[in-house]
Protein backbone atom coordinates (compact mmCIF):
# COMPACT_ATOMS: atom_id res chain seq x y z
CA UNK A 1 0.00 0.00 0.00
CA UNK A 2 1.17 3.60 -0.87
CA UNK A 3 0.70 6.31 1.03
CA UNK A 4 1.95 9.89 0.02
CA UNK A 5 1.89 12.85 2.73
CA UNK A 6 3.48 16.14 3.21
CA UNK A 7 6.16 14.86 5.89
CA UNK A 8 9.50 15.78 6.64
CA UNK A 9 11.26 19.11 6.68
CA UNK A 10 11.00 21.72 3.46
CA UNK A 11 7.57 19.46 2.57
CA UNK A 12 9.55 17.14 1.13
CA UNK A 13 6.96 14.44 0.23
CA UNK A 14 6.82 11.06 1.44
CA UNK A 15 5.63 7.68 -0.10
CA UNK A 16 5.53 4.96 1.73
CA UNK A 17 4.53 1.23 1.46
CA UNK A 18 3.71 -1.68 3.64
CA UNK A 19 3.96 -5.51 2.60
CA UNK A 20 4.80 -8.24 4.09
CA UNK A 21 7.67 -10.39 3.31
CA UNK A 22 7.64 -14.44 3.94
CA UNK A 23 10.25 -17.20 5.12
CA UNK A 24 10.31 -20.38 3.85
CA UNK A 25 12.30 -23.39 5.35
CA UNK A 26 14.35 -23.74 2.46
CA UNK A 27 14.83 -27.76 2.83
CA UNK A 28 11.16 -28.68 2.16
CA UNK A 29 10.02 -25.29 0.34
CA UNK A 30 6.97 -25.61 3.02
CA UNK A 31 6.22 -21.98 3.44
CA UNK A 32 5.98 -20.27 6.93
CA UNK A 33 4.90 -16.77 6.94
CA UNK A 34 6.27 -13.91 9.12
CA UNK A 35 4.59 -10.75 9.70
CA UNK A 36 7.75 -8.72 8.84
CA UNK A 37 6.82 -4.84 7.69
CA UNK A 38 7.74 -3.47 4.82
CA UNK A 39 7.86 0.59 4.41
CA UNK A 40 9.10 2.62 1.45
CA UNK A 41 9.33 6.11 1.68
CA UNK A 42 9.97 8.41 -1.61
CA UNK A 43 11.86 11.25 -0.46
CA UNK A 44 13.06 14.46 -2.58
CA UNK A 45 16.45 13.29 -2.38
CA UNK A 46 16.33 9.83 -0.60
CA UNK A 47 13.87 7.06 -1.20
CA UNK A 48 14.09 4.75 1.98
CA UNK A 49 12.64 1.38 2.37
CA UNK A 50 12.52 0.24 5.61
CA UNK A 51 12.56 -3.46 4.99
CA UNK A 52 13.17 -7.24 6.01
CA UNK A 53 15.89 -6.82 2.93
CA UNK A 54 17.40 -10.12 3.73
CA UNK A 55 17.99 -13.50 2.14
CA UNK A 56 15.32 -15.74 3.42
CA UNK A 57 13.97 -17.30 0.15
CA UNK A 58 10.39 -15.67 0.17
CA UNK A 59 7.43 -17.42 -1.31
CA UNK A 60 4.98 -14.76 -3.35
CA UNK A 61 3.39 -11.58 -1.43
CA UNK A 62 -0.07 -12.36 -0.84
CA UNK A 63 -2.29 -10.79 -3.59
CA UNK A 64 -3.45 -7.92 -1.45
CA UNK A 65 -0.60 -7.03 0.10
CA UNK A 66 0.61 -6.23 -3.21
CA UNK A 67 1.32 -2.47 -4.44
CA UNK A 68 0.48 -3.04 -8.50
CA UNK A 69 3.69 -2.19 -10.41
CA UNK A 70 2.38 0.65 -12.75
CA UNK A 71 0.87 2.07 -9.16
CA UNK A 72 4.78 1.86 -7.58
CA UNK A 73 6.04 3.38 -10.56
CA UNK A 74 3.61 6.38 -10.46
CA UNK A 75 4.51 6.43 -7.37
CA UNK A 76 8.07 7.10 -7.52
CA UNK A 77 8.07 9.45 -10.51
CA UNK A 78 6.48 11.69 -9.11
CA UNK A 79 9.01 11.73 -6.32
CA UNK A 80 11.94 11.87 -8.66
CA UNK A 81 9.82 14.96 -10.49
CA UNK A 82 10.96 17.15 -7.93
CA UNK A 83 13.62 17.29 -7.59
CA UNK A 84 54.83 -3.56 -25.91
CA UNK A 85 55.53 -4.80 -29.21
CA UNK A 86 52.43 -6.83 -30.68
CA UNK A 87 53.42 -10.39 -29.50
CA UNK A 88 54.39 -9.62 -25.94
CA UNK A 89 51.55 -7.72 -25.80
CA UNK A 90 49.30 -10.64 -26.71
CA UNK A 91 51.15 -13.00 -24.71
CA UNK A 92 50.36 -11.09 -21.50
CA UNK A 93 46.71 -10.54 -22.52
CA UNK A 94 46.68 -14.53 -23.03
CA UNK A 95 48.67 -14.66 -19.92
CA UNK A 96 46.11 -12.56 -17.98
CA UNK A 97 42.89 -13.94 -19.37
CA UNK A 98 44.10 -17.88 -18.33
CA UNK A 99 45.03 -16.52 -14.94
CA UNK A 100 41.50 -14.91 -14.53
CA UNK A 101 38.82 -17.03 -13.36
CA UNK A 102 36.98 -17.19 -17.00
CA UNK A 103 35.97 -20.07 -19.18
CA UNK A 104 33.75 -19.14 -21.65
CA UNK A 105 34.79 -21.59 -24.21
CA UNK A 106 31.56 -24.01 -23.67
CA UNK A 107 29.17 -21.40 -23.15
CA UNK A 108 26.81 -20.74 -25.83
CA UNK A 109 23.84 -19.00 -26.90
CA UNK A 110 21.81 -21.85 -28.18
CA UNK A 111 22.86 -24.02 -25.55
CA UNK A 112 19.25 -25.91 -24.62
CA UNK A 113 18.01 -25.26 -28.37
CA UNK A 114 17.25 -29.51 -28.40
CA UNK A 115 16.62 -29.92 -24.86
CA UNK A 116 14.36 -26.69 -23.43
CA UNK A 117 13.71 -24.87 -26.83
CA UNK A 118 11.34 -22.23 -24.65
CA UNK A 119 13.78 -21.61 -21.88
CA UNK A 120 13.86 -18.24 -22.61
CA UNK A 121 9.96 -17.66 -22.52
CA UNK A 122 9.63 -19.84 -20.03
CA UNK A 123 11.88 -17.66 -17.42
CA UNK A 124 11.00 -14.47 -18.95
CA UNK A 125 7.10 -15.17 -17.89
CA UNK A 126 8.27 -16.04 -14.51
CA UNK A 127 10.29 -12.77 -14.10
CA UNK A 128 7.55 -10.29 -15.56
CA UNK A 129 5.07 -11.92 -13.11
CA UNK A 130 7.17 -11.69 -10.39
CA UNK A 131 8.23 -8.26 -10.90
CA UNK A 132 5.03 -7.18 -11.31
CA UNK A 133 4.15 -8.24 -7.38
CA UNK A 134 7.44 -6.23 -6.38
CA UNK A 135 10.48 -4.23 -7.75
CA UNK A 136 12.84 -5.18 -5.26
CA UNK A 137 12.79 -8.55 -7.67
CA UNK A 138 14.57 -6.28 -10.20
CA UNK A 139 18.11 -5.43 -7.92
CA UNK A 140 17.45 -8.34 -5.69
CA UNK A 141 18.02 -10.46 -9.03
CA UNK A 142 20.79 -8.72 -10.89
CA UNK A 143 22.62 -8.38 -7.25
CA UNK A 144 22.28 -11.96 -6.44
CA UNK A 145 24.27 -13.03 -10.19
CA UNK A 146 27.04 -10.40 -9.41
CA UNK A 147 27.53 -11.93 -6.32
CA UNK A 148 27.46 -15.32 -7.27
CA UNK A 149 29.88 -15.33 -10.24
CA UNK A 150 32.39 -13.70 -7.81
CA UNK A 151 32.94 -16.05 -5.20
CA UNK A 152 33.19 -19.83 -6.92
CA UNK A 153 32.20 -18.60 -10.24
CA UNK A 154 28.76 -18.26 -11.71
CA UNK A 155 28.02 -22.05 -10.30
CA UNK A 156 24.47 -21.28 -8.29
CA UNK A 157 27.01 -21.87 -5.23
CA UNK A 158 25.25 -18.66 -3.45
CA UNK A 159 21.47 -20.46 -3.54
CA UNK A 160 22.76 -23.18 -1.40
CA UNK A 161 21.30 -23.42 2.15
CA UNK A 162 23.55 -25.08 4.42
CA UNK A 163 21.27 -26.85 7.66
CA UNK A 164 24.46 -25.16 10.20
CA UNK A 165 23.95 -21.91 7.86
CA UNK A 166 27.83 -21.97 6.95
CA UNK A 167 27.08 -21.44 3.55
CA UNK A 168 27.97 -18.25 1.18
CA UNK A 169 24.55 -16.59 1.71
CA UNK A 170 25.36 -16.54 5.48
CA UNK A 171 28.76 -14.59 5.12
CA UNK A 172 27.85 -11.05 6.33
CA UNK A 173 28.42 -9.66 2.82
CA UNK A 174 25.62 -11.33 1.61
CA UNK A 175 23.20 -11.45 4.14
CA UNK A 176 21.78 -8.34 2.92
CA UNK A 177 20.88 -10.00 -0.10
CA UNK A 178 17.10 -9.46 -0.93
CA UNK A 179 15.00 -12.53 -0.74
CA UNK A 180 13.10 -11.53 -3.56
CA UNK A 181 16.43 -12.63 -6.25
CA UNK A 182 16.17 -16.25 -4.34
CA UNK A 183 12.50 -16.53 -4.94
CA UNK A 184 13.08 -15.12 -8.41
CA UNK A 185 15.30 -18.07 -9.23
CA UNK A 186 13.00 -20.40 -7.34
CA UNK A 187 9.91 -19.21 -9.86
CA UNK A 188 11.46 -19.25 -12.70
CA UNK A 189 12.91 -22.66 -12.01
CA UNK A 190 9.29 -23.47 -11.61
CA UNK A 191 8.02 -22.46 -14.67
CA UNK A 192 10.82 -24.18 -16.70
CA UNK A 193 10.58 -27.60 -14.83
CA UNK A 194 6.47 -27.17 -15.47
CA UNK A 195 7.33 -28.19 -19.08
CA UNK A 196 8.38 -32.01 -19.25
CA UNK A 197 10.72 -31.96 -22.23
CA UNK A 198 12.63 -29.15 -20.00
CA UNK A 199 12.34 -30.69 -15.81
CA UNK A 200 15.85 -31.02 -14.80
CA UNK A 201 17.43 -30.07 -17.69
CA UNK A 202 18.45 -26.23 -16.81
CA UNK A 203 20.97 -24.97 -14.60
CA UNK A 204 20.10 -23.04 -11.79
CA UNK A 205 23.22 -21.08 -12.63
CA UNK A 206 21.79 -20.15 -16.18
CA UNK A 207 18.11 -19.56 -14.73
CA UNK A 208 20.06 -16.82 -12.95
CA UNK A 209 22.03 -15.42 -15.78
CA UNK A 210 18.57 -15.65 -17.70
CA UNK A 211 16.46 -14.05 -15.28
CA UNK A 212 19.07 -11.48 -14.48
CA UNK A 213 19.14 -9.82 -18.06
CA UNK A 214 15.36 -10.13 -18.24
CA UNK A 215 15.07 -7.73 -14.98
CA UNK A 216 17.34 -5.38 -16.49
CA UNK A 217 15.75 -5.43 -19.44
CA UNK A 218 11.94 -5.41 -17.82
CA UNK A 219 13.19 -1.69 -16.01
CA UNK A 220 14.13 -0.02 -19.09
CA UNK A 221 17.92 -1.73 -19.11
CA UNK A 222 19.03 -3.62 -22.71
CA UNK A 223 18.04 -6.52 -24.20
CA UNK A 224 21.07 -9.02 -25.34
CA UNK A 225 21.62 -12.38 -25.67
CA UNK A 226 22.90 -14.64 -23.00
CA UNK A 227 25.64 -17.11 -23.12
CA UNK A 228 24.43 -20.71 -21.66
CA UNK A 229 25.34 -23.79 -20.55
CA UNK A 230 26.91 -23.07 -16.80
CA UNK A 231 26.61 -26.24 -14.23
CA UNK A 232 25.69 -26.07 -10.85
CA UNK A 233 28.36 -26.12 -8.47
CA UNK A 234 27.98 -28.64 -5.30
CA UNK A 235 29.94 -26.24 -2.99
CA UNK A 236 29.42 -22.98 -1.05
CA UNK A 237 30.82 -22.22 1.89
CA UNK A 238 31.21 -19.13 4.32
CA UNK A 239 35.04 -19.35 3.78
CA UNK A 240 34.80 -18.64 -0.09
CA UNK A 241 32.94 -15.30 0.25
CA UNK A 242 36.13 -13.19 2.47
CA UNK A 243 38.05 -10.93 0.07
CA UNK A 244 35.84 -12.24 -3.02
CA UNK A 245 33.17 -9.01 -2.76
CA UNK A 246 34.28 -5.45 -2.78
CA UNK A 247 33.31 -3.23 -0.27
CA UNK A 248 31.60 0.59 -0.31
CA UNK A 249 34.49 1.74 1.04
CA UNK A 250 36.64 0.75 -1.37
CA UNK A 251 38.78 2.86 -3.65
CA UNK A 252 39.61 2.81 -7.40
CA UNK A 253 42.49 0.60 -6.75
CA UNK A 254 41.00 -2.08 -4.58
CA UNK A 255 37.95 -2.24 -7.14
CA UNK A 256 40.26 -2.39 -9.79
CA UNK A 257 42.33 -5.39 -8.83
CA UNK A 258 39.09 -7.61 -6.94
CA UNK A 259 37.36 -7.04 -10.87
CA UNK A 260 40.38 -7.57 -12.77
CA UNK A 261 41.25 -10.93 -10.63
CA UNK A 262 37.80 -11.83 -12.39
CA UNK A 263 38.58 -10.53 -15.83
CA UNK A 264 36.79 -7.81 -15.80
CA UNK A 265 38.47 -4.17 -16.65
CA UNK A 266 37.76 -0.81 -14.93
CA UNK A 267 35.66 -0.27 -17.85
CA UNK A 268 33.47 -3.13 -17.12
CA UNK A 269 33.63 -2.19 -13.34
CA UNK A 270 32.59 1.57 -14.16
CA UNK A 271 29.67 0.20 -16.55
CA UNK A 272 29.00 -3.19 -13.93
CA UNK A 273 28.70 -0.38 -10.58
CA UNK A 274 25.90 1.54 -13.25
CA UNK A 275 23.41 -1.64 -12.05
CA UNK A 276 23.41 0.74 -8.60
CA UNK A 277 21.14 3.11 -11.44
CA UNK A 278 18.42 0.56 -9.02
CA UNK A 279 17.53 -0.60 -5.77
CA UNK A 280 18.31 -0.01 -2.39
CA UNK A 281 21.98 0.46 0.45
CA UNK A 282 21.09 0.18 3.99
CA UNK A 283 22.14 3.36 6.38
CA UNK A 284 25.25 1.49 7.92
CA UNK A 285 26.72 1.14 4.40
CA UNK A 286 27.48 4.60 3.98
CA UNK A 287 26.95 5.97 7.85
CA UNK A 288 30.60 6.83 8.22
CA UNK A 289 30.08 9.15 4.94
CA UNK A 290 27.30 11.27 7.17
CA UNK A 291 28.69 10.82 10.66
CA UNK A 292 29.97 14.05 12.56
CA UNK A 293 32.68 14.96 9.60
CA UNK A 294 30.28 14.56 6.05
CA UNK A 295 32.77 13.53 3.81
CA UNK A 296 33.73 16.04 1.59
CA UNK A 297 33.25 14.46 -1.50
CA UNK A 298 29.38 14.36 -0.97
CA UNK A 299 26.95 17.02 -2.13
CA UNK A 300 26.08 18.83 1.36
CA UNK A 301 22.44 19.02 0.96
CA UNK A 302 22.18 15.17 -0.37
CA UNK A 303 24.60 14.62 2.86
CA UNK A 304 22.26 16.59 5.48
CA UNK A 305 19.10 14.85 4.24
CA UNK A 306 20.94 11.42 4.00
CA UNK A 307 21.49 12.27 8.01
CA UNK A 308 18.13 12.86 8.39
CA UNK A 309 16.52 9.42 7.39
CA UNK A 310 19.80 7.88 8.94
CA UNK A 311 20.30 9.05 11.96
CA UNK A 312 22.62 7.21 14.37
CA UNK A 313 20.58 4.45 15.88
CA UNK A 314 18.26 4.28 12.76
CA UNK A 315 16.55 1.23 12.37
CA UNK A 316 18.87 -1.10 10.81
CA UNK A 317 16.32 -2.57 8.62
CA UNK A 318 15.84 0.72 6.70
CA UNK A 319 17.44 1.16 3.14
CA UNK A 320 18.00 3.86 0.92
CA UNK A 321 17.52 4.22 -3.01
CA UNK A 322 21.34 3.77 -4.17
CA UNK A 323 19.51 6.38 -7.19
CA UNK A 324 17.50 8.63 -5.23
CA UNK A 325 16.14 10.41 -8.89
CA UNK A 326 14.92 7.24 -10.81
CA UNK A 327 15.34 4.50 -8.47
CA UNK A 328 13.48 1.56 -10.99
CA UNK A 329 14.50 2.74 -14.12
CA UNK A 330 17.99 1.04 -15.25
CA UNK A 331 18.93 4.44 -17.22
CA UNK A 332 22.30 6.46 -17.08
CA UNK A 333 20.83 9.02 -13.80
CA UNK A 334 23.45 7.18 -11.41
CA UNK A 335 26.45 8.41 -13.70
CA UNK A 336 25.07 11.77 -13.39
CA UNK A 337 24.81 11.95 -9.99
CA UNK A 338 28.23 11.01 -9.02
CA UNK A 339 28.74 14.43 -11.39
CA UNK A 340 27.16 15.99 -8.18
CA UNK A 341 27.91 14.55 -5.79
CA UNK A 342 25.58 12.38 -5.02
CA UNK A 343 26.56 8.80 -5.50
CA UNK A 344 25.51 7.11 -2.10
CA UNK A 345 28.28 4.46 -1.37
CA UNK A 346 31.93 5.61 -0.68
CA UNK A 347 32.68 2.87 -3.66
CA UNK A 348 30.27 4.68 -6.16
CA UNK A 349 31.52 8.28 -5.97
CA UNK A 350 34.94 7.42 -5.76
CA UNK A 351 34.51 6.56 -9.26
CA UNK A 352 34.26 10.15 -10.28
CA UNK A 353 36.66 11.91 -7.50
CA UNK A 354 39.38 9.84 -8.99
CA UNK A 355 40.80 11.04 -12.34
CA UNK A 356 41.41 7.85 -13.88
CA UNK A 357 38.07 6.78 -13.48
CA UNK A 358 36.12 10.09 -14.15
CA UNK A 359 36.11 10.24 -18.04
CA UNK A 360 33.97 7.01 -18.15
CA UNK A 361 31.77 8.34 -15.79
CA UNK A 362 31.37 11.64 -17.48
CA UNK A 363 31.08 9.57 -21.00
CA UNK A 364 28.13 7.16 -19.15
CA UNK A 365 26.45 10.16 -18.02
CA UNK A 366 26.62 12.19 -21.21
CA UNK A 367 25.54 8.87 -23.59
CA UNK A 368 23.23 6.40 -21.98
CA UNK A 369 24.06 4.03 -24.90
CA UNK A 370 27.20 3.94 -24.52
CA UNK A 371 26.71 3.27 -20.74
CA UNK A 372 24.02 0.71 -22.23
CA UNK A 373 26.42 -0.89 -24.47
CA UNK A 374 29.08 -1.36 -21.89
CA UNK A 375 26.95 -2.91 -19.67
CA UNK A 376 25.88 -5.81 -22.02
CA UNK A 377 29.90 -5.94 -22.71
CA UNK A 378 30.55 -6.30 -18.99
CA UNK A 379 27.63 -8.71 -17.75
CA UNK A 380 28.03 -10.94 -20.85
CA UNK A 381 31.94 -10.98 -19.06
CA UNK A 382 30.92 -11.38 -15.87
CA UNK A 383 28.59 -14.32 -16.89
CA UNK A 384 31.62 -16.29 -18.02
CA UNK A 385 33.43 -16.16 -14.52
CA UNK A 386 34.23 -18.90 -13.42
CA UNK A 387 31.95 -21.44 -14.88
CA UNK A 388 31.49 -25.03 -14.88
CA UNK A 389 30.60 -26.65 -18.18
CA UNK A 390 30.34 -30.22 -19.32
CA UNK A 391 30.55 -32.80 -16.84
CA UNK A 392 31.51 -30.12 -14.12
CA UNK A 393 29.54 -29.70 -11.46
CA UNK A 394 25.53 -30.68 -11.74
CA UNK A 395 22.17 -29.85 -13.12
CA UNK A 396 20.34 -28.94 -9.33
CA UNK A 397 17.11 -30.57 -9.21
CA UNK A 398 16.06 -28.37 -6.27
CA UNK A 399 18.56 -24.82 -6.81
CA UNK A 400 18.79 -24.73 -3.21
CA UNK A 401 20.18 -28.15 -2.23
CA UNK A 402 23.06 -30.14 -4.34
CA UNK A 403 21.46 -33.21 -5.82
C1 LIG B 1 31.83 -2.00 -7.60
C2 LIG B 1 31.76 -2.50 -6.40
C3 LIG B 1 30.45 -2.67 -5.67
C4 LIG B 1 30.24 -2.39 -4.36
C5 LIG B 1 31.25 -1.85 -3.39
C6 LIG B 1 28.86 -2.67 -4.10
C7 LIG B 1 28.26 -2.52 -2.86
C8 LIG B 1 26.90 -2.58 -2.65
C9 LIG B 1 26.27 -2.31 -1.39
C10 LIG B 1 27.00 -1.97 -0.10
C11 LIG B 1 24.94 -2.40 -1.58
C12 LIG B 1 23.85 -2.20 -0.53
C13 LIG B 1 23.50 -3.52 0.08
C14 LIG B 1 22.52 -3.38 1.20
O1 LIG B 1 22.71 -2.54 2.07
O2 LIG B 1 21.55 -4.15 1.24
C15 LIG B 1 24.72 -2.75 -2.96
C16 LIG B 1 23.50 -2.91 -3.53
C17 LIG B 1 23.32 -3.28 -4.84
N1 LIG B 1 24.30 -3.64 -5.72
FE1 LIG B 1 26.27 -3.35 -5.50
N2 LIG B 1 28.26 -3.14 -5.22
C18 LIG B 1 29.20 -3.15 -6.21
C19 LIG B 1 29.01 -3.60 -7.50
C20 LIG B 1 27.83 -4.07 -7.98
C21 LIG B 1 27.67 -4.74 -9.25
C22 LIG B 1 28.83 -5.11 -10.19
C23 LIG B 1 26.35 -4.99 -9.39
C24 LIG B 1 25.64 -5.69 -10.51
C25 LIG B 1 25.92 -5.50 -11.76
C26 LIG B 1 25.68 -4.47 -8.22
C27 LIG B 1 24.33 -4.45 -8.03
C28 LIG B 1 23.71 -3.99 -6.89
C29 LIG B 1 22.28 -3.82 -6.78
C30 LIG B 1 21.27 -4.03 -7.89
C31 LIG B 1 22.03 -3.39 -5.48
C32 LIG B 1 20.67 -3.12 -4.84
C33 LIG B 1 20.20 -4.40 -4.18
C34 LIG B 1 18.80 -4.33 -3.61
O3 LIG B 1 18.14 -3.31 -3.64
O4 LIG B 1 18.36 -5.37 -3.09
N3 LIG B 1 26.60 -3.95 -7.37
N4 LIG B 1 25.94 -2.85 -3.58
Amino acid sequence: MYMSSPSGPSSIPVTTTTHRQHISTHRNRLHRLQNLPLLRLALTTTTVAISAHHNFESPPLLQHQRPSFPLLLRAISAAAAISLSSSTASLIILLLSSSAQTSSAQLSRGFYNSTCPNVEQLVRAAVTQKLQQTFVTAPATLRLFFHDCFVRGCDASVLLVSPANQAERNHPDDVSLAGDGFDTVVKAKAAVDSDPQCRNKVSCADILALATRDVVNLVGGPFYEVELGRRDGRISTIASVQHRLPGPDFNLDQLNSLFISNGLSQTDMIALSGGHTIGFSHCNKFSKRIGNRIDPTMNLQYALKLKQTCPVNVDPRVALALDPFTPQTFDNQYFKNLQQGMGLLSSDQVLFIDPRSRDTVNLFASNEQAFHDAFVTAITKLGRVGVKTGHQGEIRVDCSKVN
